[in-house]
């Protein structure tokens, strides 16, 4: 509910804080922002760069993959991670690059007095994300323009397989706040970057994400999660729309690269759960 996470955002213009009513996010300066009727709040400016943000045949793969249960192993450790490294619980969770907050959604489930800030640049993601979980919020912004969240915002942030400014995520969290972020291991999904061309992962993504945190956040743990995972051709199909490679594959090759291919096909998950306290 966006009447709940109201009190964590600020004006994206300003700075000021903001006041809902009738459908409309206001700050005392008369900025104002709609409600959209599918619940989310749209906080990114008329002129802002929107290229990165997951299409809306993104968002329907990624919703139908994730149904299917294939990652709810990383689900799980996230939420064993910000359980972990809050103590009693935090009560206000940020979800950057929130997608269609199916990880948020998780986090939530173990921490019932905890409410949920969904960020993200795709409308397509926050209207799923708006649905995903009743204590829930979702929010409209751009993870490189500065957060239209206040300093001090949340006990606990995630970002998962998403776009991360460490600053803004130091900024936003209070002191000794967790920090849970979910990357790629070189081996994750390596059986689909040969068959059907899906991009690679970066290498040694963690430690250069540690780099970038480091000074702002100190690290705490970090847990392995890896399985096969068998996949029949229906969720492969979905696992390679929802990514990036969507943007440079034909669907018509994707399809023809897949009828190729086993059915079920074992297919590697590996993945860092990395847990980071704000210094
Ligand atoms: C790979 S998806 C991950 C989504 C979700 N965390 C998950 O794992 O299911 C990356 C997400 O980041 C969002 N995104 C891309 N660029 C962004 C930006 N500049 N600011 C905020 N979100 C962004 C996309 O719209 C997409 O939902
Ligand atoms: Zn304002």
């Amino acid at each position: 509910m966006l009447a709940d996470v109201i009190d964590l955002l600020r004006c994206p213009h300003c700075g000021g804080d903001l006041e809902l009513a009738g459908g409309v996010a206001r700050c005392a300066a008369g900025h104002s922002f709609d409600v959209a009727r599918q619940g989310y709040l749209n906080l990114l400016p008329g002129d802002a760069r929107t290229g990165s943000a997951d299409s809306a045949a993104m968002v329907r793969a990624r919703v139908e993959f994730l149904v299917g249960g294939h990652y709810a192993p990383i689900a799980a450790a996230v939420a064993d991670a910000a359980v972990d490294g809050a103590g009693d619980g935090p009560g206000r969770a940020i979800d950057l690059g929130a997608g269609t907050g199916y990880y948020l959604a998780a986090v939530l489930d173990r921490l019932p007095a905890a409410r949920g800030l969904a960020l993200d640049v795709s409308k397509h993601a926050l209207r799923v994300a708006a649905r995903a979980h009743p204590r829930i919020g979702a929010v409209g912004c751009d993870a490189w323009a500065g957060l239209p969240v206040r300093d001090d915002a949340a006990q606990l942030a995630i970002n998962v397989f998403a776009p991360r400014d460490p600053a803004e995520l130091a900024r936003v969290l209070e002191p000794g706040g967790t920090l849970v972020v979910v990357t790629p291991n070189r081996e994750h999904l390596a059986e689909l970057v040969s068959a059907v061309g899906m991009l690679t992962v970066q290498e040694r993504k963690r430690e250069r994400l540690a780099g970038k945190l480091g000074g702002l956040f100190e690290p705490v743990g970090a847990t392995a999660v890896e399985r096969d995972l068998a996949l029949d051709h229906a969720a492969l199909a979905a696992l390679v729309a929802m990514g990036p490679s969507a943007r440079h594959l034909s669907e018509q090759e994707v399809e023809r690269k897949i009828d190729a291919l086993a059915d079920p096909l074992t297919v590697t998950l590996s993945v860092t759960v990395a847990t980071y306290r704000r210094a």
